[in-house]
């Protein structure tokens, strides 16, 4: 395989030979080589031992043909060595057994250094590079203040994160002390992982749609612009990702990230002209489309790329990840579609 960097070329909005594409979740249960693991190891376990994380990682790369790699972790498993006690129960995602809801509970939590507690995190960055062997980029990725303060505060997933703005709402103070205290940790893990090989960045802020553009940027913006600052000194290109964003996309953009995600809920000329051309997007097809019939699937897929129009700086991907009862051989049939029907 010869060196593929048009997923980096698109990041920095450089000519590329046609639009990359790689999905969020790409590695997961749809595929039978990720469930064959899963079946002999929990999903810890895996993130814990660097040779699975890389295998799991790889496994996309080769089944799918991307341009790009994930690293395989988990958003949040920054908040184990700082105090935070979490479990993936069977059906129910994630569990956190100490919720976060005082000023003495924030005050509980480290302030850890990534080298050290999540050196098995950045081994794996290192033994993928390795075998990636500059052919493919790798992402690396971590979790946004605001969706990592959700699940800690709620102590797991939610719908209508009432006690994360009970928080923000009935005392600033503590609320923006622990978003300090998060964007301080990852913003130097989003560093540990470039210095120990990742090409690109992540930062997920999946659930920041929840809330509106006013309490975005008093509560959210400052915390997400210290990362994304302390990201662009490192000089490899950030990707800043959320859903249900369709409001919030001009404040998204001045928080920062040299691309900006974009979910289905926005057509992606729409969004690409509210965030402006001058920054690169990422997205936007529906993740339910990769169900479809194969012609209605490819019409979905011509569609965002006629209205991406060839402008320099479009990373095709999903507005959201990739969802376990997916057809592998449709998301094989998309990078297709991407790759021919985007021939420059
Ligand atoms: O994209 C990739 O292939 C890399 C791996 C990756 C995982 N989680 C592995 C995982 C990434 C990038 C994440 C990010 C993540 N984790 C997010 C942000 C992205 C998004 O989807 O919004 C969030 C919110 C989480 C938290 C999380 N982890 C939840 C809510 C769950 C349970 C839900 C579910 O699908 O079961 C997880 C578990 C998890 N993380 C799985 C995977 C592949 C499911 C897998 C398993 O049990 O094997």
């Amino acid at each position: 395989m010869a060196l593929n960097d048009r997923f980096l070329k698109a990041c920095r909005r450089e000519q590329v030979d046609c639009t990359p594409v790689w999905f969020m979740r790409q590695a997961g249960r749809y595929m039978a080589e990720y469930r064959a693991i899963r079946a002999k190891h929990t999903l810890l376990e895996i993130c814990a031992q660097p040779e699975l994380a890389a295998e799991v990682t790889l496994q996309p790369v080769h089944a799918l043909g991307v341009d790009a790699a994930i690293l395989f972790a988990d958003i949040l498993l920054p908040l184990m060595p700082m105090g935070i006690h979490l479990e993936f129960a069977k059906g129910e995602g994630p569990v956190i057994h100490n919720p976060i809801g005082s000023r003495a509970d924030v005050e509980t939590l480290r302030v850890i250094d990534p080298c050290e507690e999540l050196a098995h995190v950045l081994e794996a960055v290192k033994l993928v590079r390795r075998e990636l062997d500059g052919k493919t980029p790798l992402i690396g990725f971590a979790g946004a203040p605001f969706t990592l303060a959700s699940y800690i505060i709620e102590g797991g997933s939610s719908r209508n994160f009432i006690k994360t703005k009970q928080l923000m709402y009935r005392d600033s103070q503590v609320w923006h002390a622990l978003m300090s205290k998060l964007a301080q940790v990852i913003a130097t893990y989003l560093v540990a992982q470039i210095e120990a090989g990742a090409q690109a960045v992540q930062l997920f802020d999946s659930w920041v749609g929840v809330l509106s553009p006013t309490d975005y940027r008093e509560f959210v913006l400052p915390h997400s612009q210290v990362i994304l600052q302390t990201v662009k000194a490192s000089g490899v290109p950030a990707i800043h990702f959320g859903t249900d964003t369709a409001t919030l996309l001009p404040l998204l953009t001045e928080a920062g990230g040299d691309v900006i995600g974009l979910d289905w809920r926005i057509d992606l000329d729409r969004g690409w002209e509210t965030i402006g051309f001058d920054r690169a997007v990422q997205g936007n097809l529906d993740p339910v489309a990769l169900f479809a019939p194969r012609d209605e699937l490819e019409r979905r897929v011509r569609r965002i790329l006629d209205q991406a129009a060839k402008r320099p700086g479009h990373i095709f991907n999903l507005g959201h990840g990739i969802l376990q009862e997916t057809p592998v051989e449709n998301v094989k049939a998309v990078v297709e579609m991407v790759h021919e029907f985007s021939q420059r």
